[in-house]
């Protein structure tokens, strides 16, 4: 049987700006031209750090209906979860960017620290309760969205009529591109839903591509697609 990190559900652990930064190769954006949607966006500091050095990014995540010290129970509970089962997959993962298990650890912890701090401070603003594959944006509300660790990840848990109704929304909201990462699910085999719709009819007015990006961390995790949509 294939190795995986096997988890129940969709786990609530988040990444930082600098993470963000080289899974969807953001050095190639203007920052200040753009407006920014983070799907699925979680417990994530990137929306936190970005507003912070005065850009525009919006978070949209099921769980901000609920309140910021239950959303830090469940985090703290599956990050404890997570980081007990990693040592039996250790193999699966590339100990680069975090030399090891405790610099991950670290590093996530930071990332939920600083997400709950600017959820709670914004109360309500910022970090849009949203339940995907419908959201309340606007037609082309956003410039770029960004989907990290959610579709093709977790291509056991989320069907492909899903995604496909997940990116068709997104498509409807975002004026420029939207880029998804990893595109590889929970055993770091590429999702068969990459090549599905790549060939799907239904997005075949979009340029589909896939790009080797500067971040790697399930080991084979280096890429991420691009769909342009304007
Ligand atoms: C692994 S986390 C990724 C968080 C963040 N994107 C990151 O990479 O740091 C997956 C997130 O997907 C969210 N999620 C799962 N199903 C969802 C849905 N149908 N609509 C909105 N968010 C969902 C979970 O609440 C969780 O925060």
């Amino acid at each position: 049987m294939d190795k995986k990190l096997g988890l129940k559900d969709i786990v609530l652990i988040g990444r930082t700006f600098d993470e963000y930064y080289r899974m969807f190769e953001l050095s190639n954006i203007n920052f200040k031209d753009e407006k920014i949607l983070d799907v699925a966006s979680g417990v994530s500091s990137f929306c936190s750090e970005a507003n912070s050095k005065g850009y525009n990014v919006t978070a949209s995540d099921k769980i901000y209906s609920f309140s910021a010290e239950k959303i830090e129970e469940k985090c703290a509970e599956d990050l404890k979860m997570v980081m007990e089962k990693l040592p039996s997959v250790a193999d699966l993962y590339k100990w680069e960017f975090f030399e090891n298990v405790d610099a991950l650890k670290k590093n996530r912890e930071r990332a939920y620290r600083l997400f709950v701090e600017d959820f709670k401070k914004m109360n309500g603003n910022r970090y849009i309760a949203t339940e995907y594959p419908r959201t309340q944006f606007a037609d082309k509300e956003f410039t770029i969205s960004l989907i990290s660790h959610f579709l093709f990840m977790y291509d056991e848990h989320l069907n492909y009529e899903f995604h496909k109704k997940t990116i068709s929304e997104i498509i409807r909201i975002t004026s420029k591109e939207i880029r998804i990462f990893p595109i590889v699910n929970l055993k770091g085999k590429r999702s068969l839903f990459v090549e599905k719709l790549m060939g799907d009819r239904d997005f075949k007015d979009y340029e589909i591509g896939i790009k080797k990006v500067d971040y790697e961390f399930v080991k084979n995790g280096n890429e991420m697609l691009s769909i342009k949509v304007n």
